[in-house]
């Protein structure tokens, strides 16, 4: 190739919407501090699913060295991928991409992401996983790799059910929310403002000092689920503490270098 991009690397996240994604800032105060700016940047692009695959075949010939998939393209980018990780295969969602040779490879790396935002193993704990979808699958394939035993809890009973047959876990319908020592919202409840007590199967009472909690959905400020946690004394965990490590887990395997994570974090969190 003789492009005078060659020397450049571009990154980006691709979602829609987009524009309200943290990634674009905390991936290139990571590429500032690694010393990397001059040579690759992190940009945000916003595709319609109707212009997903077009758009990224486009990129592998545009400079990009790989990017983020988010909503609501993380079954597509399994679709279109040439080469999938194992993690990829077995949770049949994907939001990291890689071009190298004119091929697309895919990863997930929300799986690891999440276990490495937790405060502790839950290994053997009761946890109770709220939602079916890419995130949901991600969430559950984690935890039961983990060896905990996980509880799956969908608005669309359905779902549940076919999640927990593919990946394993128990689908329940009325959980009881103060038995669990962990609670992941992996909906998108919160995302537009909704009342996750009104939503979901927990009430703002039901939390004890002795659970951790945590809501992928983020926003500007702590979610309502989170305060209402944070009230009873429980641990809490954040979807930005998990976006950090997400992004720094395909920072990693984009440049192969060790992600400066107080620096992401700083970034992610700058209003
Ligand atoms: P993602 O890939 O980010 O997980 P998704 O596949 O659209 O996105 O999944 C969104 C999840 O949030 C689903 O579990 C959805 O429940 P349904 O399967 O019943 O649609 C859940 N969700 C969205 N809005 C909800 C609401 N108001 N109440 C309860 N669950 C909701």
């Amino acid at each position: 190739m003789m492009s005078d991009k060659r020397d450049k690397k571009r990154l980006a996240v691709i979602g829609h919407p987009v524009t309200h994604s943290r990634s674009p800032a905390m991936q290139n105060a990571a590429l500032a501090e690694l010393g990397l700016a001059g040579e690759w940047t992190y940009e945000a692009i916003d595709v319609a699913p109707d212009e997903f695959e077009r758009r990224v075949r486009a990129m592998v010939g545009e400079g990009f060295a790989g990017a983020n998939v988010t909503v609501p393209h993380k079954g597509a980018a399994l679709i279109l991928a040439d080469k999938l990780s194992e993690t990829v295969r077995e949770i049949g969602a994907a939001n990291t991409l890689s071009f190298a040779n004119g091929e697309i490879y895919a990863d997930n790396t929300d799986a690891k992401g999440l276990l490495r935002a937790l405060p502790a193993s839950p290994q053997g704990e009761r946890v109770l996983v709220l939602g079916a979808g890419g995130a949901a699958r991600a969430v559950v394939w984690a935890l039961l790799g983990e060896g905990a035993h996980v509880e799956v809890w969908n608005r669309t009973e359905l779902r549940s059910r076919n999640l927990c047959e593919k990946l394993g876990g128990t689908p329940v319908t009325a959980p009881d929310g103060p038995s669990y020592r962990l609670i992941v919202n992996a909906t998108s409840v919160g995302l537009r403002g909704e009342d996750p007590f009104g939503e979901l199967p927990l009430s703002a009472d039901g939390f004890s000092g002795g659970q951790t909690v945590v809501d992928l959905v983020y926003g500007a400020g702590t979610s309502q689920l989170l305060a209402a946690a944070e009230i009873a004394g429980a641990a809490v965990v954040d979807g930005i503490e998990v976006l950090v490590r997400q992004g720094a887990l395909s920072l990693e395997i984009w440049t192969g270098r060790e992600p400066p994570l107080d620096v992401m974090r700083a970034a992610a969190r700058e209003p």
